[in-house]
Formats: structure tokens, sequence, C-alpha cells
């Protein structure tokens, strides 16, 4: 099936500027009957909800909300692993046979185009209709990750960027990095103070936040991997700047021997456990640093935008979705469950346990995820959110990310020249778009 995907002027004015607009996608599901207001039947039913690994409260908290809200539903949390990429393909396998499993499922904002187009998913804008769903409440741009093909797939629960959170106790305030030259010098002589082992810590395995990592370094010395015409462009001056600095940090030894193993939850343990000044996380950071159970740095941690490469900072776009699998069992409460997460009372729970970024504006202004989140509140958190960097918007996404991911491992172990890599990179991203 051809497939016609572009970037939206969305991210111009919006904070996710994702949309996706496609020709030939398929239907299935738009039949699906009628939606129930509210938990009509006495029957207790039990639906399965699928995301990733969680290590903060919020999913716990949220479904704890949800049930007793609605006493006839059970929800049983299915845990995914943690990689995007593995999760993806374990949905993959899970809806190419047709599973009824999972009712309810996250979805990364890099996948919605992909699973429409599989027909993986339910079509929401019944629900959305009938339950009256305001959609004009939501960031625009989250939004539009969610609609292919003039129909809503999934509803966004939160948004990703990247950022840089750095030990309060260690970096005066004044003296936070704004560039990767100053980072990678202030993380080398920082190291080993405070108890600290190491100065920086990222993510650099071979998986999906290793593009995200990547894109970054790429954006921030004014490269892209596709322009807004799907040109294939990572084999630029600049995306080659980037990327180097990025081989440079990876190799120095600011950063453990083994950073090409780190995903999140690697660097995030290594964090909270008080063994770096630096890292590069995404949001949900700050909460966690600041649980009590489980971080030895509560009350320490500083949120700052990604250092500058010379054209500025730059922030990879990430987040998540939530939508119904089209095989699903118990559609109308599993769309009780999506409506609820995504409603200002899930996205509040999981900003406030989660440390997660609403993608509904109005709770920026409420006090108890502002008390949770103070940098929810600074021009600086917003501003990174507004200028995030999407990744490619393609419904063959996971093979282009491959790509990337293959080749800039090659770059940072040394077996590619920076310029090999991005010659390879042009060639075979052009020829997945092109299929
Ligand atoms: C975060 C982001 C997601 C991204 C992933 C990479 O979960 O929200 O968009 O793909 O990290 O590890």
């Amino acid at each position: 099936m051809k497939k016609t995907v572009k970037l939206s002027s969305a991210l111009l004015a919006l904070t996710f500027g994702l949309t996706a607009c496609s020709s030939g996608n398929s239907d299935q599901g738009a039949d699906q009957k009628e939606t129930n207001k509210g938990d009509s039947s006495d029957k207790k039913v039990t639906i399965v909800y699928a995301r990733g690994q969680d290590s903060t409260k919020a999913t716990e908290k949220v479904i704890e909300a949800f049930e007793k809200a609605h006493p006839n539903i059970k929800v049983e949390f299915r845990e995914m692993p943690a990689d995007t990429g593995k999760q993806h393909d374990s949905y993959v396998t899970m809806l190419n046979a047709q599973s009824a499993e999972i009712d309810v499922m996250d979805l990364d904002v890099v996948w919605p185009a992909e699973f429409a187009q599989a027909g993986y998913t339910l079509p929401l804008d019944r629900f959305i209709d009938n339950d009256g769903i305001d959609l004009s409440k939501y960031n625009q741009g989250a939004l539009a990750a969610g609609n292919f093909n003039g129909k809503q797939w999934a509803l966004p629960k939160f948004i990703d960027a990247g950022m840089l959170f750095y030990r309060t106790d260690l970096v005066p305030q004044d003296k936070v990095p704004k560039t990767w030259d100053e980072l990678l010098a202030m993380a080398k002589q920082l190291k080993g103070t405070g108890g600290t082992k190491f100065g920086y810590l990222m993510q650099a395995k071979q998986y999906e936040g290793l593009v995200c990592n990547a894109v970054e370094f790429i954006a921030s010395y004014g490269g892209k991997i596709v322009d807004e015409n799907n040109n294939v462009v990572i084999n630029s001056p600049e995306a080659i700047k980037g990327l180097k600095k990025m081989v440079e940090i990876v190799k120095s030894d600011a950063v453990p021997s083994n950073i090409t193993t780190f995903t999140e939850p690697e660097s995030h343990t290594a964090f909270i456990e008080g063994q770096s000044s630096f890292i590069r996380n995404w949001p949900y950071q700050y909460a966690l640093a600041n649980d009590q159970t489980q971080s030895k740095i509560v009350g320490k941690v500083g949120v700052a935008p990604l250092p500058a490469g010379d054209k500025g900072s730059a922030a990879t776009l990430g987040g998540w979705m939530t939508a119904i699998n089209k095989y699903s069992k118990h559609p109308k409460e599993a769309w009780e469950f999506v409506k609820f997460m995504t409603g200002p009372e899930g996205q509040k729970i999981s900003a406030i346990y989660g440390g997660l970024a609403p993608t509904l504006p109005e709770l920026y202004k409420d006090a108890d995820v502002l008390k949770a989140n103070p940098f929810f509140g600074e021009q600086g958190f917003v501003n990174a959110l507004n200028a995030a960097v999407p990744r490619p918007v393609v419904p063959n996404y996971p093979e282009v990310s491959e790509i990337i991911q293959i080749n800039v491992s090659k770059a940072l172990a040394g077996e590619l020249t920076v310029e090999q890599a991005a010659a390879n990179m042009e060639k075979e991203i052009k020829a997945a778009l092109n299929k």
C-alpha cells in the first residue's frame, strides 16, 4: 500500500508538531457500535491495560482512582518492556495475531500512524462525540500526533522533551552549563565530587532512546534527519557536527565506560543513587529524583534546557498516547479508562505522581501539579516543550529508526566515522522512504 505522509505546519505554533496525513489507510473498526454512557451493567468487567514499566507510582494511582470511580470495571496492569522498541514489537506480534489479550495500550508518539495504517487500533471519534469530549482543550500538536487519515486513533497522555537535570548541591545555579562544551568540561571536573562516580548520564544503547539523544545533538548544530518535505538531509555538515559532539561525549571519561548499554532505567537509577552530577532525561526524572522511597538525592535536583550546540538548544519531542486494541472484547469499558487517563483527573495524577507533563494546558496552572513539579510553571520549560523537535513522521518509522540506531551505534563504537555513518543513513533512509 502506498503511503503519503507529510509533516504538518502544526510545529510552527504548537508544542507537538506531529500531524500525519495519509491516503489508502485501512478503516477497520470504524463501524464500532455505540459507546456506553457510564457503567450501566452490574457485571464486573476486567480490562487489561498495557504500558511500559513505570518506575513511578503514577500508573498504580491512576488505576486506583479509576476503579474507585468505576466500581464495575477492574483494570489489570500488564507491564511491558521499558524499551519502547521492544514494547512496540510485543504489541505488533499480539495485534498481528488479532489477540484480544489487552484492551488498552499506551502508544509512543511515533507509532499511531503505523498502528492506524495496520488497523490495530479502534478509531475513537465516535466515543469522543458521544461523550462530548472537548478536543479543543488539548494541546493541538499533541492531539495531532494521534490523528491519521482524518480520524483520532489515540488520545495524548503526556508530552516528553529531553531536559538537563543537575545536582543543585554540586552545580552552582549560575554555573549550569549552557553549551555541550561547557557541560563536558564541568562533568569531567565534577566527577568524583559529592560521592559521584560519573559526570554525565544519557541514553546511548542501540534502541529508540539513542535516536532521541542523537536528534538533540544534530538539531542543536542546525541539522535534521528529514526536512519538512520528507527529503533526507542527514548527510549535512550540521548533522555531522552534532553527531561528532555526541561521539566526543560518549567516548569521554565523563560518562560511564559502559554508557552504550544505558537506556532510561539504567541512567535514572544511577542518577537517583547519587552517582552523577548531570543527566539527560525526560521530565519524569524530577518526580523520581524527589521520591523519598527510592532516591538518595531528594531536594537536590535542578532542571535546565539541554546544552546548546552552535545553533542553540534542542529537545527531542516524545510522549505517549493511549489507544484501544481493535480486537478488544470490552471496547466500552476500555474507552472509559482511556477517557479517564487522558482526561483532567487522570493527567493530574500522572503529573503529580509521575512527573509527566500534561497535554491539557489548563493543568499547568493547577496548584497541586505545580507543587509537585515547580518547573512546569517556568517559561524555560514551556519553551523547551514548544520547540521540541519531532522524529520523522512516517508509518514505517521503526525501519527508519533502526537505520539510525545501527549507524549511530557504529559511529559511537568507532566502527564507522561519523561521515561514513551519515552517508549510510542518507542512502538507507532514502531507500526506506521510497518503498
Ligand atoms: C520516552 C519518550 C518516547 C521515546 C522514548 C525513547 O518514553 O516519551 O517518545 O520514544 O522515551 O526511549
